[in-house]
């Protein structure tokens, strides 16, 4: 017997995540969900699903293993919590939660039912993070001692339009929301590459100017009460590494998710742009050692691995894996599916739907995600505080 899975949210995200679950051998049934009853009927007339729901609180009295949420980022706390005390496995879309409540409900919801919870962390699978994590496996940094890791989403790219749309007619009030309550695409490369975490850190915010009509930052204009449309902040990381991170919305540079890796034998350089990771470089102490990573970390075709042994290229069919890619892990479907982010959700959703089937521990599971999710919501504290340096709490390593 296959999963049986329930998509919450049949927004835009989730568009090639169900695809990629129809196409996952081990899944045997889906459920499209979603308050709009318009956008479950357009989904599955797209994909000729016929399982429908109306709402998460009626989906999880179905018999769903699990449920998929791809809802606004300001309900996936709750959202979460409530399906795993349902008896549900939980796939969640960034971020994790935005209050330290939220995330301490989810890890004790995890530990007391057992349930899986994996937050989809696109960038862990990003070809310049799955290269430094294999780097640092090889011991070849040295010690870590500075990175920079940086998320980087104007909000003339596209922003406005998605937080329209996932406001609805009251939008401004959770458009303006902190920038370092969306902090995972950058804290997660530091934290899944080392498994050091985030313990100290001091933050400053840019003050926006609205100079874009809109009045989305300030007192009584936001949710939160949030000045800051970006936010740097210094961390200290518990190998004794120091951690820069920028959460930018208003910024003069094209979007990027990134990060530089500097340890006492060798370092990662990335100057890569969102739509390619071209630009990457390892180097040492000689000056002559500076390795261009182009080819082994820009998605595009190239020969892939079938399981009958044959190293084929999908010509008539591209698919965009990066070299460092292992897309050997995937199932034969996958192999030849394209998916956004750099090509991570055919990673992201196989490594779920594992968990769920064979009851492994997924990679960017509870105690990971809350790390990954934490720190971003104690730097706007400090930042609230001009600077002040706090302590960020954690809730340990995976418990089973
Ligand atoms: N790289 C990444 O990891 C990445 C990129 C884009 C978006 N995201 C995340 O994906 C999520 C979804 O983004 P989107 O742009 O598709 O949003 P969206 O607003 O287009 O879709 C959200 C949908 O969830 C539905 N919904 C909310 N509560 C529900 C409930 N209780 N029951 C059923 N349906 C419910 C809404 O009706 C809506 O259709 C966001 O949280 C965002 O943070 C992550």
């Amino acid at each position: 017997m296959g999963v049986k899975i329930g998509v919450v949210g049949c927004g835009s995200f989730s568009r090639s995540f169900i695809n990629l679950f129809k196409a996952h051998p081990d899944v045997e049934k889906i459920v499209l969900c979603d308050l709009d009853p318009e956008k479950v009927k357009q989904r599955g007339a797209e994909t000729g699903i016929e399982n429908f729901s109306g709402s998460l609180d009626h989906l999880l009295e179905t018999d769903v293993d699990a449920v998929a949420l791809f809802t606004q980022n300001w309900l996936h706390g709750p959202q979460a919590k409530q399906a795993l005390l349902n008896g549900k496995h939980v796939y969640s879309a960034v971020p994790m939660g935005i209050t330290l409540d939220e995330i301490k409900d989810i890890v004790e919801a995890v530990e007391k039912t057992g349930n899986i919870y994996m937050m989809g962390e696109t960038s862990y699978y990003y070809p310049d993070v799955i290269y430094c994590r294999n780097k640092y496996q090889e011991g070849a940094f040295g010690d870590v001692v500075y990175t920079e890791c940086e998320y980087y989403h104007d909000w003339d790219h596209g922003l406005y339009d998605v937080m329209k749309r996932r406001g609805g007619d009251n939008w401004k009030w959770t458009a303006g929301g902190p920038p370092m309550h969306y902090p995972t695409h950058s804290v997660s490369c530091f934290v899944s590459m080392t498994g050091a975490y985030l313990t100290k850190v001091s933050c400053q915010g840019f003050s926006d100017r609205n100079k874009d009509g809109y009045d989305l930052y300030g007192e009584g204009k936001n949710e939160w009460d949030n000045s800051f449309s970006n936010e740097s902040a210094l961390f200290s990381a518990s190998d004794g590494s120091a951690v820069r991170v920028n959460e930018f919305r208003r910024i003069g540079y094209p979007g990027t998710v990134r990060m530089s890796v500097f340890g006492t034998e060798g370092s990662f350089e990335n100057k890569s742009t969102e739509s390619s990771k071209k630009g990457c470089s390892w180097m040492t102490k000689q000056q002559s050692e500076r390795i261009v990573l182009d080819d082994l970390l820009e998605c595009k075709p190239h020969a892939i691995n079938n399981t009958d042994g044959e190293n084929a290229v999908v010509d008539e069919k591209p698919v965009n894996f990066a070299k460092i890619q292992p897309v050997d892990s995937l199932p034969d479907s996958f192999k030849k599916m394209n998916s956004g982010h750099f090509m991570s959700h055919n990673f992201l959703i196989h490594e779920f739907i594992q968990a769920c089937y064979h009851r492994t521990m997924p990679c960017n599971n509870a105690w990971m995600a809350a790390r990954y999710t934490i720190p971003g919501i104690i730097a706007h504290e400090s930042a609230k505080r001009n600077g002040e340096l706090l302590m960020i709490p954690d809730f340990g390593n995976p418990k089973y």
